[in-house]
């Protein structure tokens, strides 16, 4: 790498001394609360973490306290959150914490990565920023940053090129003063200032090394990737009431969404009739009428969510994975932000009444 790699990082460190966001994860720095907010900031935006993170530091202060929580509690604590994977793979990291570690997050590299859930970004990403280790982090933002850097014209996805900004991340944060601050540093001036678009090239306290900038090819670097097109599912959900309860069930504990509730659901490639969706619950419903649709963008599909209403005969029994449950907000069960949507359609239609 021809970078003058120490002015470098002294440019970076020195910005974001005086620049970093008032984020609550910084203001007080411990392992634990480091390795929970690294793990809410994998594919999630900085201003949603912004509002749960203290919450649920106070819920679960130390790994042992989330180590015994009941799986519904930790749920919960992560609504609004998504990816619920995590809140799980979380949790048995903290149980891995407290088995291998005395309850106390490792420092090293090595023992970070076999944590659930912990991969090589986040594993740096703690090991620098909490413990001071000189270990290289590389996630999109970092990439862009380094790509624009070096004038390196290749996408992340590309296998020499991640080789390389894995290695020049490497250079870097052995050649800078304080690891930690380096490496948030890189990630701050990516989120903030090497954007992807319109990208604040003035602001910038590497642009006089920028080698994109010198050649006009900030807008060209990195490439943009030509997604493949998302897959459509279709998700009829089916509201029963029974007086003033409703039936939900369990998703299974593996997949998405795993082990949060959602009313009775029948997923499909295409669209189904009603009739279709009754011969597929596994339970007798009466005739299902349709109250409203919406969509929900994930990474890799677009759900559309169908929403039915439906009378069940009294003596009825609700399937092996049904239960009621009363209609306030307290009595609910962990849900997804989409399967909450569902609820305020059927309610809106109930209002209509
Ligand atoms: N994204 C991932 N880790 C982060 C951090 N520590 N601060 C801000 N954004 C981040």
């Amino acid at each position: 790498m021809d970078l003058p790699k120490q002015d470098l990082t002294q440019a970076i460190e020195r910005w974001f001394r005086e620049e970093a966001r008032d984020l609550p994860w910084r203001r007080k720095r411990t392992r634990w609360r480091s390795f929970v907010s690294e793990i809410m900031l994998q594919q999630t935006q900085v201003s949603r973490v912004v509002e749960r993170f203290e919450p649920f530091m106070k819920l679960f202060p130390t790994p042992a306290d989330l180590a015994k929580a009941s799986e519904d509690s930790v749920n919960a604590a992560w609504a609004g959150l998504g990816y619920y994977r995590r809140a799980r793979n979380l949790q048995t990291a903290a149980c891995q914490i407290v088995q291998r570690h005395g309850g106390r997050v490792p420092s090293k590299l090595e023992d970070l990565l076999a944590l659930q859930g912990v991969g090589r970004y986040t594993a740096g990403a703690i090991a620098s920023i909490a413990c001071g280790g000189q270990a290289p982090i590389v996630d999109g933002n970092v990439h862009r940053v380094l790509a624009r850097l070096t004038a390196d014209p290749f996408a992340l996805d590309d296998r020499e090129c991640a080789k390389r900004t894995w290695a020049c991340s490497e250079e870097l944060v052995e050649a800078s003063g304080d690891p930690g601050v380096f490496n948030e540093g890189l990630m701050e001036l990516g989120s903030q200032i090497c954007t992807k678009h319109s990208p604040v090239c003035e602001r910038c306290p590497v642009a006089r090394w920028c080698e994109s900038r010198k050649r006009g090819l900030v807008d060209e670097i990195p490439p943009v990737r030509k997604r493949p097109r998302k897959l459509v599912e279709h998700h009829h959900a089916v509201g029963i009431l029974r007086g003033r309860r409703i039936m939900f069930q369990q998703r299974s504990d593996k997949g998405r969404w795993a082990g949060l509730w959602q009313l009775p659901t029948v997923e499909s490639e295409k669209r189904l009739r009603p009739a279709e969706i009754r011969s597929k619950l596994d339970f007798d419903v009466d005739a299902l009428k349709h109250i409203g649709s919406f969509e929900r963008v994930l990474t890799h599909r677009r759900i559309r969510f169908h929403v039915y209403r439906a009378a069940m005969q009294s003596g009825q029994r609700v399937g092996s994975r049904g239960r009621w449950h009363g209609l306030t907000e307290g009595q609910m069960p962990p849900l997804g932000a989409a399967q909450k949507k569902t609820l305020d359609v059927l309610a809106a239609s109930m209002r209509c009444d």
